[in-house]
């Protein structure tokens, strides 16, 4: 494998810094949301606040920017970090990389500033206006060039696992943005809601989830100091959950105004993905074989096999919530905010805490400050996010047996919503301890790029490899 090249360190360092950043401003708009189900007006001060900070506007606000910013920033840097590491040839156009994370930046500043203005599509996940999009597009499709064209230029004649799954994300990924995003503005109804559906779904299968994955096969030999227990195996849960994926969009409305048929058809496809999960989970146990002592001291491998565990809880429930019953329950609670979470959060924001916490070195020439501060990040992230997630899944049942039987025996709703305010107070606190956990990340962030202790020669050389 390469050492990092200066103007490639340069375009890492800028998406992951940003990243970070983004990272801690998306969960603070996050506690602000969980501090208003508990305290509806908190931050109402003056009509100004009352408007700009209202819940509809900022939730979707909340999305943008854990999504766009924290996840798909932080994903871009991976993807020019480790792809020149595979293909052992430096980043392709690194000028053009830089200008595209600063005008990146720019677009989560103004989906900020239009949606907290008012300015929706009401599409989730596609809230921003047409002009925005058009250029995330066009950014999205600069940073594909510039992999694909590092890859074809490629020193390394095998294509690692991990490569398959970044160049189907970043091929499917503007075709999704485009039919969320743009064709949705010229249909409407049910043709809309699937169309927009396709997008929800494909954008967390087949970009969030898929170049995840890469991530977690990129750093699982790496950290285990293991060879990769089954290649094939790898490419059996490719191409399988590029098969299955995108089947997936009609689960989003079951119970809805679709057809019956279709929300049963969209069972069979959600089932199936426990396929391609089993193929990563079967290779994160048998890579980690005679490792697993390895855990205790090293907190990015903690992180990373911590992630891939979430990834199979995520994925175990969401076939169950995706059949016709449970859904009658669960759908519009609590529940699938608790299950949007855990993959978003508890899998692959902690798959880039390893690959942060692995890569830094090599970045900045220095190590990571502080073991004990990785440990409470560590902690703090984990104890947060269970408490956030056994209050939204108990909160989310307790709902929807309410609403169901209310009916039944006329339960008034508002006497629903005040039975789940400690469930609202719980999650805030989960919600405050996993941003302390993030806080604790950003600052020994902070203190490694300036104190860190300096590599050796000999630890520079191997901080890639
Ligand atoms: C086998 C895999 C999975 C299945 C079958 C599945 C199924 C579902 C179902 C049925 C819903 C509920 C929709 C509703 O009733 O409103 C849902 C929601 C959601 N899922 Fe999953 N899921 C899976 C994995 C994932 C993964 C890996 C992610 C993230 C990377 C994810 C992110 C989400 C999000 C963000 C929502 C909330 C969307 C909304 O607002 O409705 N899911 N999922
Ligand atoms: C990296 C971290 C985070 C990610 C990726 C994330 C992601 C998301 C997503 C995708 C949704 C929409 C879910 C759906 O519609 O089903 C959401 C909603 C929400 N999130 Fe987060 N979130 C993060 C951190 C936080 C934190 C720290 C809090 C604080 C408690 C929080 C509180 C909320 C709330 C209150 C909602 C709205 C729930 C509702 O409208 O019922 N999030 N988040």
């Amino acid at each position: 494998m390469t050492a990092i090249a200066h103007n490639e360190n340069r375009v890492v360092r800028l998406f992951f810094y940003s990243s970070i950043t983004w990272l801690l401003i998306g969960m603070t708009i996050g506690l602000i949301l969980a501090i208003k189900y508990v305290w509806p007006n908190f931050l109402v001060w003056g009509e100004f606040l009352q408007k700009y900070l209202s819940y509809g506007r900022i939730r979707p606000a909340h999305t943008h920017v854990v999504l766009f910013g924290w996840l798909s920033m932080a994903y871009a840097g991976g993807l020019f970090y480790i792809i020149p590491q595979l293909t052992r040839k430096s980043l392709e156009h690194p000028r053009l990389a830089h200008a595209i994370g600063i005008l990146w930046n720019i677009y989560i500043v103004a989906a900020i500033v239009t949606l907290s203005m008012g300015y929706t599509t009401t599409i989730e996940y596609a809230e921003s206006t047409w002009p925005l999009d058009v250029y995330l597009i066009v950014l999205v499709a600069g940073a594909a060039y510039i992999c694909f064209k590092t890859i074809a230029k490629r020193n390394e004649s095998q294509l690692y696992v991990s490569l398959w799954y970044f160049m189907g994300s970043l091929i499917w990924l503007p075709f999704l943005y485009i039919i969320g995003n743009i064709v949705t503005y010229f249909i409407t109804g049910i043709p809309q809601a699937l169309a927009g559906w396709f997008y929800g779904h494909n954008v967390i299968g087949l970009w969030f989830t898929t170049v995840g994955v890469g991530f977690i096969y990129y750093l699982l030999p790496l950290l285990s100091k293991n060879p990769l227990y089954s290649h094939k195996l790898s490419l059996i849960g490719f191409w399988t959950i590029a098969t299955f994926y995108v089947w997936n969009g009609p689960h989003h409305l079951q119970n809805g105004p679709i057809p019956a048929w279709l929300m049963k058809a969209g069972v069979i496809p959600s089932v199936l993905l426990i396929i391609p999960v089993w193929t990563v989970l079967a290779n994160v146990f048998g890579t980690m074989k005679g490792k697993w002592h390895m855990i205790s001291e090293n907190v990015p491998l903690k992180f990373v096999v911590t992630g891939a565990i979430f990834y199979l809880i995520t994925c175990l429930q969401g076939p169950f919530q995706s059949l016709m019953q449970p859904s009658a329950i669960l759908k519009f609670t609590n529940w699938i905010i608790g299950h949007a979470h855990m993959p978003l959060f508890g899998a692959f924001s902690f798959v880039l805490f390893a690959l942060f916490y692995h890569a830094l070195p090599s970045l900045t020439g220095r190590k990571i400050y502080s073991d004990t501060l990785m440990n409470w990040h560590f902690w703090l992230s984990i104890i947060g996010f269970l408490i956030f997630a056994f209050t939204t899944w108990t909160a989310g049942v307790m709902q929807g047996f309410a609403w169901t039987e209310g009916k039944q025996y006329g339960v008034p709703f508002l006497e629903v919503v005040v039975s789940l305010q400690p469930f609202a107070i719980a999650r805030a606190i989960g919600g405050t301890l996993m941003f302390i956990g993030q806080i604790v990340f950003a600052y020994n962030v902070r203190r490694s790029i300036k104190d860190g202790q300096l590599l050796s020669v000999e630890e520079k050389s191997t901080s890639t490899a």
